[in-house]
């Protein structure tokens, strides 16, 4: 990682836990991943040569800088999905800022909505950290968004177990993931959906 992005990084974190700390309201809190489960996250999709990457859930764009820094190696772009106006003005500021706007797709809507495209092609890889009482229900949509080989993160399933412990139980449930759950951070769940 080069220097200035790096420094980029790290400023964003380190403005995310003070933000956080001074902020009740949650709709403006930035919940950043932490740094070692972006550099967890940089290291998967280059282990699958993910290209064709789905975030949802954005925020100020902290996670989708590392995924934007680490589809720079295998020629890919990373499509975000970010509901709210006030976190998507501090997104698109900051993905300027890092030069790595060009990797990135920036999508203004419910994720559900997003999901339920019929004409959606299927991703390499999909990065969840949104609301997560939402999971379950997306869990039909997001399953045909994830292609054969393809890998499903889901954030926080370490810090808030009782929150995504039905969506896990759902996924693990399918026969056609293979799943693992990664003490790194807040808790990475991963679920590679079986080629062929
Ligand atoms: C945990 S934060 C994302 C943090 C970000 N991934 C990071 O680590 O920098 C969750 C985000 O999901 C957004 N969100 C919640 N529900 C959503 C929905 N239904 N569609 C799109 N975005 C949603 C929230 O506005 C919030 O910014």
């Amino acid at each position: 990682m080069d220097q200035s992005l790096h420094a980029l990084l790290t400023e964003l974190y380190e403005f995310g836990r003070a933000n956080d700390t001074a902020n009740s309201d949650r709709s403006r809190k930035m919940l950043n991943i932490t740094p070692d489960t972006g550099e967890f996250l940089e290291l998967l999709v280059n282990a699958i040569g993910a290209e064709r990457i789905l975030e949802i859930g954005t925020s100020n764009g902290y996670s989708t800088l590392w995924l934007a820094n680490a589809v720079r190696a295998t020629g890919g772009r990373v499509t975000t999905v970010e509901m709210s106006d006030y976190k998507l003005g501090l997104a698109r500021a900051n993905f300027l800022r890092s030069g790595l706007a060009s990797f990135i797709e920036l999508v203004h809507r419910d994720a559900g909505d997003y999901l339920k495209q019929p004409s959606l092609s299927p991703f390499d890889l999909v990065f969840l950290d949104s609301e997560r009482d939402q999971y379950v229900g997306w869990w039909p949509s997001l399953k045909k968004a994830i292609r054969a080989g393809g890998l499903l993160v889901v954030d926080n399933a370490l810090s808030h177990p009782l929150e995504v412990r039905d969506f896990i139980a759902l996924v693990r449930s399918d026969s056609s993931f293979l799943t693992s759950l990664v003490p790194i951070g807040n808790g990475e769940f991963l679920a590679l959906r079986r080629a062929g």
